[in-house]
């Protein structure tokens, strides 16, 4: 069966009161709906673009996001955060907003990696870009709902995607509502209003980890969660070592 098409008068049915937050745009095609949203940095928050096929999609650390059309959900969000609000743990809120509505909607196996993967069973189900627009922030996402064909075996080895058939507008509204949700508390509370349910969702809780950045020597120690800032807190032989966002991956150590 066919994925549902991306309809707005439908995502505004399922967001039901909600929807008054949100001004919701569906594009056939676009480059990134991250560089679109960007580029329109006096949109009102809550402004919204999904694409059903991005031609140049945007990951983390320069790299490219890869999606077929109509088998992922790839969005963008303009958000503004109260005066003088602090963005820091701003991705690690995202996720966990992410991870709740995906849970709701009945995909099991869902987890956070620090510090913006959305996991499923261990293996990457989707993303976060948080890039600046002027003074509000632009929340990228992209889920896979199937893998993409042409995927390189070293990606495709650690992605995997819903993989059911699941009505992308309810996906979306369901997304969008718990968004809302954490984002309003964000504004005034900051990351430690989320910090606690960040933590339920920490797939590696308590377990040891390698942490690789690029310049610097890989730092192992056992995952403790992270701090309110949405530092990640590494217990290695010596310290408590805290670690910044940036170029940074986790990969599971497994025991000697
Ligand atoms: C990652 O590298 O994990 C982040 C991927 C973020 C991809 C999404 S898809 C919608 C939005 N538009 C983009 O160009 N990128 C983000």
């Amino acid at each position: 069966m066919p994925d549902s098409p991306l309809v707005p008068s439908s995502i505004a049915a399922a967001l039901g009161p909600l929807a008054a937050h949100f001004d919701v745009e569906v594009l056939a095609e676009c480059d990134s709906t991250n560089a679109r949203l960007q580029a329109r940095a006096d949109a009102a928050s809550g402004t919204v673009l999904v694409a059903e096929r991005q031609t140049a999609g945007r990951g983390r650390m320069g790299r490219t996001w890869i999606s077929d059309a109509g088998a992922s959900l790839t969005f963008s969000l303009l958000w503004r955060l109260p005066a003088g609000a602090s963005p820091s743990g701003l991705s690690l809120a995202v996720g966990v907003a992410v991870a709740e509505a995906l849970r709701g909607q009945g995909v099991d196996g869902v987890a956070l990696k620090w510090p913006n993967d959305i996991l499923r069973h261990g293996k990457k189900l989707g993303g976060i870009l948080i890039e600046l627009a002027g003074s509000a922030a632009v929340v990228g996402i992209g889920l896979n709902l199937r893998l993409p064909a042409g995927l390189p075996p070293e990606v495709s080895r650690g992605a995997t995607a819903i993989d059911r058939v699941i009505d992308r507008n309810v996906l979306l509204a369901a997304l969008l509502a718990s968004l809302h949700g954490v984002l309003e508390q964000f504004g005034p509370g900051g990351f430690a209003a989320l910090r606690d349910r960040w933590q339920a969702l920490n797939a590696y809780a308590g377990a040891p980890v390698r942490v690789i950045a690029e310049f610097a020597v890989p730092v192992e120690g056992i995952c403790i969660g992270v701090d309110v800032d949405g530092a990640l807190l590494l217990e290695t032989a010596v310290c408590v070592q805290r670690i910044l966002s940036g170029d940074v991956s986790l990969r599971p150590v497994k025991p000697a």
